[in-house]
């Protein structure tokens, strides 16, 4: 069939671990497949495609040029801005990662920042924070930017961002954190499987425990769903198979801002 709508996509990875590339080829509705051959034309993407070297720069460069105004610029992963950003380079000409987010967004009709490293800074922001690691709503003005943040973005709300707008040509409705609503307008406490628990005052005290047999709530046991705003407990990951409430360890925080260091290993008591 002949494939009008096709929207370009060119990917970019940065200060990244590529597990939000992971994620999306485990997309299930539609799967990557259809996605690429139906929704979407990937025209860069360096962990998927074949080209490697000075044939993938210049790839990455013809699709800036041909596509100009109208890609998605996917991105993946923080921009470290420490030492003039010499933490990241890319190309054979080390061009750092924060000039080369910069000159990808020039030309975009509008950005995604993929996984809680690209909105927010992520792991590499940790405290101490050695690479000086920020999130790409800190560094490009003056263009739409939609935030998917989680680690991994699950790729329920990728597909759902590129959905609407092929559909629509336009980005989904944004918080304030510019994350879509219709993904982050909710808690996970608000759908969670384990909420009856909580509200009977049923919770796992000590891993293993009985509570913990039963399925009882994990808030004692450190888990920040309360405080968490994201649809996993809805979509789940890997085609719905389980998430990590399911699997009884908790929601860290991971789609939050400064989740590391705010959530990732304290508990309230
Ligand atoms: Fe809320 Fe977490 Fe308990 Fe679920 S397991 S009800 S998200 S505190
Ligand atoms: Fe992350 Fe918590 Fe969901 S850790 S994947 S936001 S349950």
């Amino acid at each position: 069939t002949e494939l009008m709508n096709r929207v370009p996509v060119i990917w970019i990875e940065l200060q990244d671990c590529a597990g939000n590339s992971e994620a999306l080829l485990r997309s299930s509705a539609p799967t990557v497949d259809d996605l690429l051959f139906d929704v979407l034309s990937l025209e860069f993407h360096e962990t998927l495609q074949a080209a490697a070297g000075h044939d993938a720069d210049k790839q990455l460069e013809e699709a800036v040029h041909h596509f100009k105004g109208k890609y998605l610029l996917f991105v993946e992963g923080a921009i470290p801005m420490a030492m003039n950003g010499q933490y990241g380079t890319i190309g054979a000409m080390g061009e750092t990662f924060h000039d080369h987010l910069i000159r990808m967004s020039k030309d975009a009709a509008a950005i995604v920042a993929v996984g809680t490293c690209a909105t927010f800074g992520g792991v590499p922001a940790a405290a101490p924070n050695p690479t000086g690691a920020v999130g790409v709503m800190d560094l490009v003005k003056g263009k739409p930017i939609v935030n998917i943040p989680a680690c991994p973005a699950n790729p329920a709300n990728m597909v759902g961002v590129i959905l609407h707008y092929v559909l629509t040509g336009q980005i989904p409705e944004l918080d304030s954190l510019l994350r879509p609503k219709f993904a982050f307008g909710y808690r996970i406490h608000d759908n969670c499987e384990r909420r009856a628990h909580f509200d009977a005052g049923e919770f796992v005290e000590e891993w293993g425990d009985e509570g913990a047999k039963n399925n009882f709530c994990l808030y004692k046991v450190g888990c920040k769903g309360p405080m968490t705003f994201n649809n996993c407990s809805i979509v789940r990951y890997n085609e719905g198979t389980n998430w990590p409430i399911g699997v009884g360890r908790g929601c860290i925080g991971c789609s939050e801002p400064d989740f590391w260091d705010k959530y990732a290993y304290e508990r309230p008591m």
